[in-house]
């Protein structure tokens, strides 16, 4: 690993960070991620993301392997404590404000992944929780209208058919009453010729109207 990072570090300009776990298979060996990140730092890696599970190489999927290795928080804390000059981003398992609030008080970052995904209008409120920004106005239907612009400008620019880009926004009304049937309506390919700000007209259509 750290052969491979001095490479990248001496080919490219920007820099180069490293994600990785806190160990192999069921060893908890606080000394071996600690001597990982030591020699990859060496090699010119200093922002390192870390998953804070150990990745069980044997007998579990990629799946489980995000869900079953318990999550042991405190060791990315420690890595921090020992190497103070580098940067530390933890990741696993956030879902909640209050949870980066807790880690970014010790740490550089705090990766969100699956919850990223699904909720993401969770993010909405970060520039304003954590980074001191003004309260952002915008409202779901907007950022929405937003993605339908983009739609129609990938589509004119790429060819790229709206279902392509709708499927990665579906998570948009998470929470929302009759959020299924407005993600079955962005899910359904019957409609992939119309427009997609007319795809947006039918999934907010009082429900009676569009059956
Ligand atoms: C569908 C999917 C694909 C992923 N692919 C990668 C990948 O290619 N490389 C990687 O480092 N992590 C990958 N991850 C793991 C995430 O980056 C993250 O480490 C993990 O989901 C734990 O964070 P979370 O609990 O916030 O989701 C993937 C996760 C998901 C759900």
């Amino acid at each position: 690993m750290a052969d491979c990072v001095k490479a990248m570090v001496d080919a490219v300009a920007v820099p180069v960070t490293v994600k990785h776990r806190i160990g192999i298979d069921k060893s908890e060996s606080y000394e071996f991620v600690r001597d990982f990140v030591g020699a990859v730092s060496e090699a010119g890696c200093k922002t390192f993301i870390v998953h804070a599970r150990n990745a069980w190489l044997k007998g579990l999927s990629p799946k489980q392997n995000r869900e079953v290795p318990p999550l042991r928080y405190e060791q990315v804390h420690r890595l921090k404590h020992d190497f103070p000059h580098l940067r530390f981003s933890i990741n696993g398992g956030f879902t909640r404000d209050e949870q980066v609030t807790q880690h970014l008080r010790l740490l550089d970052g705090v990766m969100v992944g699956r919850e990223a995904y699904h909720n993401p209008w969770w993010l909405s409120r970060w520039d304003e929780c954590f980074f001191g920004e003004a309260p952002s106005n915008l409202t779901r239907e907007e950022v929405e209208i937003a993605m339908c612009d983009y739609m129609v400008r990938e589509a004119a620019e790429h060819g790229t058919g709206w279902p392509t880009i709708a499927r990665h926004m579906l998570g948009l009304r998470h929470g929302l009453a009759g959020a299924r049937r407005w993600r079955q309506v962005w899910s359904d390919h019957q409609l992939k010729a119309l427009p997609p700000h007319e795809v947006m007209a039918i999934a907010h259509a009082p429900q009676a109207q569009a059956a």
